[in-house]
């Protein structure tokens, strides 16, 4: 029993070591460079010697005009076999943007600190790190995002993440996108990437095959910072009737199966694929709990707010998971 637990546990930590590619990260980050003026910057699940998130803000500390860059690393205690990671503690470093002749200095001359415990981002004292930084920029563990994203919001921080779209579902993330306290960024192309993954075989397709790296698809990255593509509106034209757009059993509302087909003169709720955050302009619609538009009380309430499972029948038949949006411009 307790050996199972152990390779459970082993196999939760080995799906977390994936790492970010630099190219990604400069794809992204390039949409808020006004956000970095003046700001602490801390990535915290993040080993200096290995990650890009550190490559990319020590390389671009002076054109982002940064104070300071903070990084944390977990040592997992277990699972050494896995990690790419070989110290014997888990460290921190702290980076003030000085150069020597040869540009930014290397992990080893910016000096690394160890940490008393092995820096999992909830412990006390990355957590006070976490409270001198102003953005928090990483991809943390997919196995731990929700208890991740609570401390980000606990603590009030801007942050900028790599996650998995099926995160925009659970209960305790989808609430925050529909309050407008969490958004999505610009993305992935084609919402897949390459991750790095020294410990993993790839079983892509011949052609998508990267050498040492894993293709994951449905990535996203989360975010409070705004961004110019969140106020893009999206242009609509097609038209509402009620023989194309089917209402639910137990919503009041249409179903609507591809974001593009959203009817620009419809003034009522309407169920969208998940995707549709992708295009979400909160000027232009408003996102509502599937909540507040049960058919009546015998549908039961769902902590997360989507039209999910069999209550998001139409005809009898269940549909995909939907947000509920009402466009702005529409209503009376
Ligand atoms: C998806 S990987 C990404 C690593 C790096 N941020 C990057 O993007 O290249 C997530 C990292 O979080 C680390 N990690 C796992 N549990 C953690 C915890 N409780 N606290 C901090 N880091 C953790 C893992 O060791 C792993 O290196």
């Amino acid at each position: 029993m307790a050996r199972n637990k152990g390779l459970i546990a082993a196999q939760k930590a080995k799906k977390d070591e994936f790492y970010t590619q630099l190219a990604d990260i400069e794809n992204e980050l390039r949409h808020y460079t006004g956000h970095f003026r003046g700001k602490v910057v801390y990535c915290n699940c993040d080993d200096p010697r290995v990650s890009n998130f550190f490559r990319y803000f020590s390389l671009n500390f002076a054109r982002l005009g940064l104070k300071k860059l903070i990084t944390t690393c977990y040592k997992n205690q277990q699972m050494d076999l896995f990690s790419r990671h070989d110290a014997e503690k888990a460290i921190y470093l702290e980076y003030d943007g000085t150069v020597n002749e040869n540009g930014v200095p290397s992990v080893e001359e910016i000096g690394v600190h160890h940490l008393d415990g092995d820096g999992d981002f909830r412990s006390a004292e990355c957590i006070a790190l976490l409270q001198q930084a102003d953005i928090v920029v990483t991809n943390p563990p997919f196995s731990l995002f929700r208890e991740y994203m609570a401390q980000l919001m606990e603590y009030e921080k801007k942050f900028l993440i790599i996650g998995h779209q099926n995160a925009i579902t659970y209960k305790e993330i989808f609430p925050l996108i529909k309050n407008k306290e969490v958004w999505l960024g610009y993305g992935f192309k084609g919402g897949a990437t390459h991750l790095i993954a020294p410990n993993y075989e790839d079983y892509a397709v011949a052609g998508d095959h990267k050498e040492g790296m894993i293709r994951v698809s449905g990535v996203v990255w989360f975010t409070n910072l705004d961004h110019k593509k969140r106020h893009e509106e999206l242009i609509l034209y097609k038209r509402y009737s009620p023989e194309e757009y089917l209402k639910y059993d137990n919503y009041d509302a249409i179903n609507v199966d591809k974001t593009k087909e959203i009817p620009y003169d419809y003034a009522g709720a309407m169920g969208v694929p998940i995707t549709f955050l992708d295009k979400f302009n909160p000027d232009q619609f408003e996102i509502v709990s599937a909540n507040d538009i049960r058919a009546d009380t015998a549908v039961p309430y769902k902590a997360h707010g989507l039209i999910k499972d069999k209550d998001g029948a139409i005809n009898g038949k269940p549909t995909y998971v939907r947000i509920v949006i009402r466009n702005k411009r529409r209503q009376p």
